[in-house]
């Protein structure tokens, strides 16, 4: 049997510098809009202090990481943030009918330790042993660093609870006994700031390319296929289709930096057509400057493919 998904080939994506330090502490402007004010009191009024564990969850939770995509109720305008993060059916096709679970405190990972809750997300297993199934984007959050990991199960554990059961997903593929060999630690990130390894990790984060490349039965093609378009979504909005993200004239070549930022971060096409979901603009709409830099930095340096 082989893996569903290619872990090893998820390096490539990041960049070769994975050299650890912690990310720079950002001002965190999600915590006040996500009920964080609680927490933002224990810091000064003045200076300017260091994110909390949970905040820093929050703002990759709600931002780059996108969980909500999948796991918060889609209403006609988007995710339903009364009942944000408690579980919707994401996809049905011939190879699975995929229920992301409730992952809020009233959700079965109340029960699970903080550890055990960590390798779910980052590994794929379960506190029983067994294996979380597709789409959730493992191979890319394999990347994840322990720093970051720990904060989206800081802010997890913050988050309301609500109560809701959307079911229990079916696969018809055999999924694999692992999604890799279990992760040596420290994993670290490279450091934060406007660079094209940093751009890598963001983009691992947001699993970018398990949409932007093709998918196979083994997952998503990383090799010839990487980012050269790929996976087409059927839904409310009719279908969609996520484009070439390489540097050819199929892909990104034509788009002025400006244009690519507006583009992944509100949905909007430089002649003013908004775009389709699932491409999660309204979680990367939250991304600091600073990080919407490194992404597009990271995107140039994508070698450009044509279309498949
Ligand atoms: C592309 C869709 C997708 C994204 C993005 C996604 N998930 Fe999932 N997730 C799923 C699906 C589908 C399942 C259930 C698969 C199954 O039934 O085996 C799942 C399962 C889980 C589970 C196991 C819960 C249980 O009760 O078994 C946890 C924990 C989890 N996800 C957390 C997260 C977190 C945290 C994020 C963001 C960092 C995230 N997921 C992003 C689709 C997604
Ligand atoms: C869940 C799947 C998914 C994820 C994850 C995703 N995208 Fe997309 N993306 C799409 C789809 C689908 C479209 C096409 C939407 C349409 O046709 O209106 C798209 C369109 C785009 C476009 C417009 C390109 C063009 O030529 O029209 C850009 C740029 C883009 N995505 C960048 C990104 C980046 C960068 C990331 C990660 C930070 C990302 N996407 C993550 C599905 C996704």
């Amino acid at each position: 049997m082989t893996d569903f998904l290619r872990p090893q080939t998820a390096r490539r994506s990041l960049g070769a510098d994975r050299a650890g330090s912690k990310p720079a502490p950002t001002a965190a402007p999600l915590a006040a809009l996500l009920g964080l004010a609680a927490l933002a009191v224990a810091g000064s009024a003045t200076a300017p202090r260091a994110e909390t564990p949970a905040e820093r969850g929050a703002t990759l939770v709600q931002g780059i990481m996108g969980c909500g995509n999948c796991h918060t109720p889609m209403g006609p305008e988007g995710p339903v943030m009364s009942q944000d993060l408690s579980g919707r059916l994401v996809d049905k096709n011939d190879m699975f009918t995929a229920i992301a679970p409730n992952i809020t405190p009233a959700g079965r990972v109340a029960d699970w330790s903080d550890a055990e809750l960590a390798r779910a997300i980052r590994e794929g297993i379960r506190p029983d042993g067994s294996i979380i199934g597709p789409p959730m984007p493992f191979a890319a959050y394999r990347a994840m660093s322990d720093e970051d990991l720990a904060a989206v199960v800081a802010y997890l554990r913050t988050v309301p609870a609500v109560e809701a059961d959307p079911g229990q997903s079916t696969y018809a593929i055999p999924l694999p006994p692992a999604y890799g060999p279990p992760l040596e630690t420290p994993v670290t990130a490279p450091p934060a700031g406007a660079t094209v390894e940093y751009g890598g990790y963001l983009a691992a984060l947001g699993h970018c390319m398990e949409c932007h490349s093709p998918l196979t039965p083994q997952g998503p093609d990383w090799g010839e296929g990487f980012a050269r378009g790929g996976m087409e979504f059927h839904g409310p909005w009719g279908v969609s289709h996520a484009p070439n993200l390489t540097n050819h004239e199929d892909g990104l070549a034509g788009y002025s930096d400006a244009e690519l930022k507006t583009m992944i971060g509100t949905g909007t096409r430089p002649d003013g057509a908004q775009m389709l979901p699932p491409m999660p603009y309204g979680y990367f709409g939250r991304l600091s400057e600073q990080d919407m830099e490194a992404l597009v930095l990271y995107l140039r340096s994508i070698p450009g493919k044509p279309d498949l």
